[in-house]
């Protein structure tokens, strides 16, 4: 049996989590910086790496004492320690990093660097049903938009990724434009609900069949025209209408690297994936579906204790003094 606790620190959420054997969630908390944010309408990073400053240490004893584990004269209540590297802002992610590796430090016991990517793809981990290999996962996040296929543990092939703009970041970007509130996705989901999707035709970037690559700009780009040209537009409708137009491509590339790949199980993760539209609509995929449950949707510690366990498990952990990367790919680790 090994217990881990995970950190994730990457952008705007402080997550610390303990994980039993890499599956069962004992103790999972997320102290979330939106309010401190919203007022600017997205995320301020010196802000971000002060707030994760000032709560880490609380939430690690919170989420140690919610598993029912006490540190006892500096003995470790706990087997190893893994946080985010990277990619993410770079001040948040050392953040987490330095708390965790003194702490493995202090307590004598592994430190487990991992990429983020690899943690929400992990995420898929902490619901009922499990993926086997292989498998393709779609990855949707504010920062990413990518297609991946997991052919063995720690064995990736990115077959699809955006060309600009990641499919969260545009959620963020038109919800601006809209005058919704940040973050994007969960304020757009909101107005859509009693919105008409099919007001308006947005495009779909890169829609023909010779690439699985992602291209988001274009439709922001059409949502702030079609705004200029009608201010009198229904936010609901705009709402529904571009959301449908983003899953639509989300969906339609996704179908395309199943065909073409011949791999019928599929994981969706990253914030997007919180998204019911996208839920709903993926189960029109000829693959068997893999949703992680909605709070492991969004960064969490779980997720990064999930993936440093299968890490340890297959003997590929990284060096532990692996250091922060505000950007590095996940073929790379
Ligand atoms: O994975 P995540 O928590 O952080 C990153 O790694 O970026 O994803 C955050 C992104 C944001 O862009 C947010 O607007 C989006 O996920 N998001 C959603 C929903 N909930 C969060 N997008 C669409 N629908 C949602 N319900
Ligand atoms: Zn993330």
């Amino acid at each position: 049996m090994s217990i881990i606790v995970g950190i994730e620190t990457s952008c705007d959420e402080t997550g610390v989590s303990v994980v039993e054997n890499g599956t069962r969630v004992l103790s999972n908390v997320v102290a979330s910086q939106i309010d401190v944010h919203r007022v600017f309408g997205g995320v301020v990073p010196e802000i971000a790496s002060r707030m994760h400053t000032e709560v880490i240490s609380q939430l690690m004893q919170q989420a140690l004492s919610d598993a029912g584990l006490e540190p006892t004269n500096n003995t470790a209540p706990v087997d190893a320690i893994a946080a985010t590297f990277g990619p993410g802002l770079m001040g948040s992610l050392l953040v987490g990093l330095s708390f965790g590796r003194a702490l493995a430090c202090a307590w004598q016991i592994p430190f487990l660097p991992v990429h983020h990517i690899e943690g929400h793809l992990f995420s898929a981990f902490l619901g009922e049903s499990k993926p086997e290999f292989p498998y393709l996962a779609l990855v949707v996040s504010g920062g990413h938009t990518q297609i991946i296929q997991c052919d063995a543990p720690h064995q990736y092939q990115i077959l699809a990724s955006t060309r600009d703009d990641a499919v969260g970041e545009c959620f963020d970007k038109v919800a601006r434009l809209l005058g919704l509130p940040y973050p994007g996705g969960p304020s757009i989901q909101k107005a859509a609900e009693t919105g008409n999707s099919a007001a308006f035709r947005f495009p779909c970037g890169l829609a023909t069949k010779d690439t699985l690559d992602f291209s988001y700009s274009g439709l922001k780009t059409a949502v702030l025209y079609m705004l200029r040209d009608h201010p009198e537009a229904s936010v609901p409708d705009v709402a529904a209408s571009f959301q449908r137009a983003a899953v639509d491509a989300l969906i339609m590339k996704t179908a395309l690297a199943i065909e073409q790949s011949g791999v019928r199980r599929l994981v969706i993760a990253g914030g997007v994936a919180a998204n019911k539209c996208l839920r709903e609509s993926a189960a029109s995929l000829d693959a068997e579906l893999f949703l992680p449950p909605f709070v492991y949707c969004l960064d969490n510690g779980a997720m990064i204790a999930a993936a440093a366990h299968s890490r340890m498990q297959h003997h590929c952990a990284l060096p532990h003094d692996t250091p922060a990367a505000a950007s590095i790919p996940l073929v790379v680790v």
